[in-house]
């Protein structure tokens, strides 16, 4: 696997631009305006590679569809961090045959994680004929050179090498929204979690410049962006390949120096590298969302360890007693794995006392789901998918508890929320904490901060009307 990271030269980049307007010129020779569907399955990094996509596409010329029903360019960005996301793509890779006999000249594209998997590759190769080209995230940048190669040959085209853990700056960017945005500020993984593929198909961690970053979040904050999502497996360790003692902690406070009127979050916060200088800048500027997702994946020492999660129960414990003694009002959440190889029902129970224990806002829970290739994939696991099942229910019943009486504390209380959209009758917004609030007022206030008081809660979400 390749260690190094590569910038890609602008030089490079720009015969990716001149590809763009060969791409155009095929098809105004054909007099036809073509459109392009991009369909996005897994976290918020294939979202945001998703947005480079579209943005090369409507460089070169595409209009941008939300169906593959006549599309002339299909890219499924995929996901391959659990069995059930792959199945899904496979499943809808097949569907494809059909929508391609109706429109003969689309082409389809399979990206993302998955293409980051040799065995997936293969079987695209030797069983899917009807998808025209496949690339991994480190080939992301030369999908204009594919797509063009593809449409003057009609051949396939692989880009599939792990030899470019790629860096491209300056890549054409369609945002999905006008007031949150998401930015990159590094790629890959090094942790290797032993459940976990992404390392492997996302390559070694390489953090963008911070100028790089900064630029670009300037650039957004300027163009009216309210809300900005900072990204990477694990943000926390930004920095480190760079060499020139900057980490994420200077890194957000030079974000946040930045003048508006703005918040920024960021994801995702690994236990092992957070450290108080993080707390303590987020707590030092009113940019910096009193947010944190800090996944925990068990309560269990033994298998923490199994995991390879380099944390245990109390230093995890102490973290959250820090962050909540800098911030004291801020919104946790965080993420867990039920049934990884091993695990006892004993084990699980340290599980569930973590949750009351820290007692989270929300959680994402998953069922542990092996990934061939990965070490905890080769562990015995003799625990029944029907006791897994049994305990996933225990913790979701016991989280959805936790949040209900967690919303039920806002109740009474005003706080500032960026309106969103609507959604029906009512408005939805967010507060800073990322808690979705429903109440009723006019469309001019989308995209704005305004203070709501909150008159009542679910599990999931609150309910407010305009103070
Ligand atoms: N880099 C992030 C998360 C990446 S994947 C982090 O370290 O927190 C998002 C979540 O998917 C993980 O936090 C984990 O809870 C879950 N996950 C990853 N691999 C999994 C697997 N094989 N089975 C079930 N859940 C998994
Ligand atoms: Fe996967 Fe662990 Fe890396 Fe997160 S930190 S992406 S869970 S290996
Ligand atoms: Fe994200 Fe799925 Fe890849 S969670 S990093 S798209 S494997």
């Amino acid at each position: 696997m390749n260690q190094k990271t590569t910038v890609i030269s602008p030089e490079a980049l720009r015969i990716q631009q001149e590809n763009c307007q060969k791409i155009r010129d095929y098809w105004s020779a054909l007099g036809i305006t073509p459109v392009a569907f991009v369909d996005t399955y897994g976290c918020q990094q294939n979202e945001a590679d998703s947005e480079r996509i579209r943005g090369m596409l409507e460089e070169a010329g595409y209009g941008l569809t939300d169906t593959e029903e006549g599309a002339d360019v299909v890219v499924l960005n995929t996901c391959a961090v659990r069995e059930h996301a792959e199945q899904r793509v496979f499943g809808n890779v097949g569907a494809l045959v059909h929508t391609k006999r109706r429109h003969p000249r689309q082409k389809i594209f399979l990206c993302g994680c998955m293409a980051g998997q040799p065995e997936v590759v293969e079987r695209l190769k030797k069983s899917f004929p009807h998808v025209d080209g496949v690339f991994n995230t480190h080939h992301l940048w030369e999908f204009p050179g594919l797509l063009l190669r593809c449409l003057t040959t009609g051949k396939r085209v692989f880009a599939v090498g792990d030899e470019a853990g790629s860096i491209a700056e300056g890549i054409p960017v369609t945002r999905q929204n006008k007031l949150k945005a998401w930015v990159s500020i590094m790629y890959g993984c090094n942790n290797f979690c032993s459940y976990c593929i992404v390392p492997y198909v996302r390559g070694r961690e390489r953090s963008r410049k911070p100028e790089d970053v900064i630029a670009e979040c300037r650039e957004l904050i300027e163009g009216g962006y309210k809300d900005i999502t900072l990204l990477g497996q694990n943000v926390n360790s930004y920095g480190k390949d760079l060499g020139i003692g900057v980490d994420f902690a200077d890194l957000l406070e030079e974000i946040a120096k930045i003048p508006g009127d703005y918040l920024l979050r960021f994801m995702t916060s690994h236990p092992k590298d957070a450290t108080e200088k993080l707390y303590a800048v987020m707590a030092g500027s009113p940019h910096i969302a009193k947010q944190l997702h800090l996944p925990f994946q068990s309560g269990n020492d033994r298998v923490l360890k199994a995991m390879n999660r380099h944390y245990d129960r109390a230093k995890y414990l102490e973290l959250v007693r820090q962050a909540r003694a800098a911030m004291p009002d801020i919104v946790l959440t965080s993420d867990v794995i039920v049934g990884f190889p091993g695990e006892t029902a004993e084990e699980f129970e340290d599980t569930l006392s973590l949750i009351e224990a820290v007692g989270y806002d929300a959680l994402f829970t998953f069922i542990y789901s092996p990934r061939p290739g990965t070490p905890a994939a080769k562990l015995p696991d003799p625990v029944s998918r029907r006791e897994k099942n049994a305990w996933f229910d225990r913790l979701c019943e016991t989280q959805n508890r936790i949040s209900a009486a967690r919303h039920r504390a806002y109740v009474g209380k005003t706080y500032r929320v960026l309106v969103d959209g609507r959604d029906g009758e009512q408005l939805t917004a967010r507060t800073e904490g990322g808690r979705l609030v429903r109440f009723s007022g006019p469309d001019e206030l989308i995209g704005q901060f305004i203070p709501v008081r909150i008159t009542d809660s679910t599990t999931w979400s609150l309910c407010g009307e305009l103070v």
